[in-house]
């Protein structure tokens, strides 16, 4: 009898000798040369490239590069990838009809996953996870149609007509253009917002095994190809405890501010558990420290309101909460921190994005990171597909009774 009240030796002789490992808190799934992590030292590294650097000097394009291929591109590799990636964020025109048919109501994210899928069957040609050419063209495709289709979900729900990709600007540039820009008018693209949105797709572009990149591979790891592997990982980020927490920080905070709820009180139903009750925003699975990325979006976070002359009085909430967590036994025992998320909302809102596209700006900075991890995995000799066990808990066998 395990202290759990588990039959150990029943289970042993249904399952053999397997590991019970939920959630997979110390179980490493594969081995990785993108991305270093060190939770209790709150660093993060692309390719060894520390992210504050990244963030001060690289561009989105480029560190998407790095992640992908491994090392920075010359000027010459750069150039041909940016003009490759705009070649191709134009979508296929019947594609648009796709968007026609969701509910206006629908999440961007729902929309943005079913698009990635969609474009399998738009590519039927290049599917192949073996062949490099065909990955190296589902590559800049994704890369150059992910922004096209968030924009498309977005004017979807605000029933305003899609713009086409504009190929003289650059690639988050022309994002902003497509999904704040109207027909006919001159859309005049912010440089100070274009420079904030770049830097925060490159903080999150990517993470490691989190849930979504562990969904992207497990499902890869079937052979199944990268559109369909990165759809999947699209609705793994969707949730709120994974990239759906930048949504549900900016909801807290408004129902905090809408209720007129002293901060104090809300944190102490955190702490109490009361209806299960989380900050939001706040813990790591990793992180035992302040997470790196959060730190630099704290930093940036007033600046970038200053600068876009959109001060938010959210943002005091905000601070307050994490000053109060940072003194809190509860907080300080189990070293909980704010994440990458807590902050970020705030921006975005000041951008003028609604709270639901938030998870899909996410998606659009993660999604180097994806293929990266896909293709790492899918070149790995050493890959087998993903199969965990399990420890059956159920009835052993039974008769089935007689009528
Ligand atoms: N608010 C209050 N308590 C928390 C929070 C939080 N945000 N996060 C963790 N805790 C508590 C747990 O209740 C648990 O307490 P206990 O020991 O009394 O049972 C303890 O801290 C440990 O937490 P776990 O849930 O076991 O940690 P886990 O590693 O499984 O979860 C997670 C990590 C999902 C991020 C969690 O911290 C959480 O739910 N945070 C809020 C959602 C969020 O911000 N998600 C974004 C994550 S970052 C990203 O995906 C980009």
């Amino acid at each position: 009898e395990g202290s759990d009240g588990l039959d150990v030796s029943k289970l042993l002789a249904t399952t053999g000798r397997v590991g019970l490992d939920i959630g997979f808190v110390n179980t490493a799934s594969c081995e990785s040369a993108i991305t270093f992590i060190d939770g209790d030292e709150g660093i993060l590294r692309y390719r060894g490239y520390p992210i504050d650097q990244l963030a001060e000097k690289s561009t989105f394009l480029e560190t998407s590069y790095l992640l992908i291929y491994g090392e920075l591109p010359t000027k010459e590799q750069l150039e041909e990838f940016t003009d490759n990636v705009t070649r191709h964020t134009m979508l296929h025109e019947e594609m648009k009809r796709f968007f026609a048919g969701f509910p206006r109501e629908a999440h961007p994210m729902a929309v943005l996953s079913s698009g990635v899928s969609a474009l399998s069957t738009f590519y039927q040609d290049s599917l192949d996870p073996f062949d490099e050419e065909q990955v190296h063209i589902s590559t800049i495709r994704l890369l150059a149609k992910l922004p096209t289709i968030a924009s498309y979900a977005h004017k979807t729900a605000i029933g305003q007509p899609m713009l086409y990709p504009d190929n003289d600007l650059g690639y988050v540039e022309n994002f902003l253009r497509m999904t704040f820009g109207v027909p006919a008018e001159k859309y005049e693209v912010d440089p100070v917002v274009a420079k904030a949105l770049d830097r925060l797709f490159i903080l999150h572009a990517d993470h490691e095994q989190n849930c979504s990149t562990s969904t992207v591979r497990l499902v890869g790891s079937s052979q199944a190809n990268m559109f369909a592997s990165i759809s999947a990982g699209v609705n793994a980020l969707f949730g709120p405890l994974h990239g759906g927490a930048n949504q549900a920080v900016l909801e807290m905070l408004e129902d905090i501010q809408a209720e007129g709820t002293d901060p104090k009180k809300y944190m102490e139903k955190v702490k109490n558990k009361e209806d299960g009750v989380k900050l939001m925003g706040f813990g790591h699975r990793v992180y035992k420290n302040y997470d790196p990325r959060a730190a630099i979006v704290k930093k940036d976070v007033r600046a970038v309101l200053e600068t876009m002359n959109k001060p938010d009085p959210l943002l005091d909430l905000a601070m307050g909460l994490e000053d109060i967590a940072l003194k809190d036994d509860y907080f300080v025992e189990r070293k909980l921190y704010p994440n990458v998320d807590f902050y970020t909302g705030l921006i975005y809102k000041a951008m003028g994005f609604p709270t639901e596209m938030f998870t899909v700006l996410f998606a659009i900075g993660r999604l180097p990171g994806w293929i990266a991890q896909w293709r790492e995995m899918i070149n790995d000799p050493k890959t087998k597909i993903g199969r965990p066990r399990q420890v059956y808990t159920g009835e052993t066998e039974r008769a089935y009774p007689s009528k």
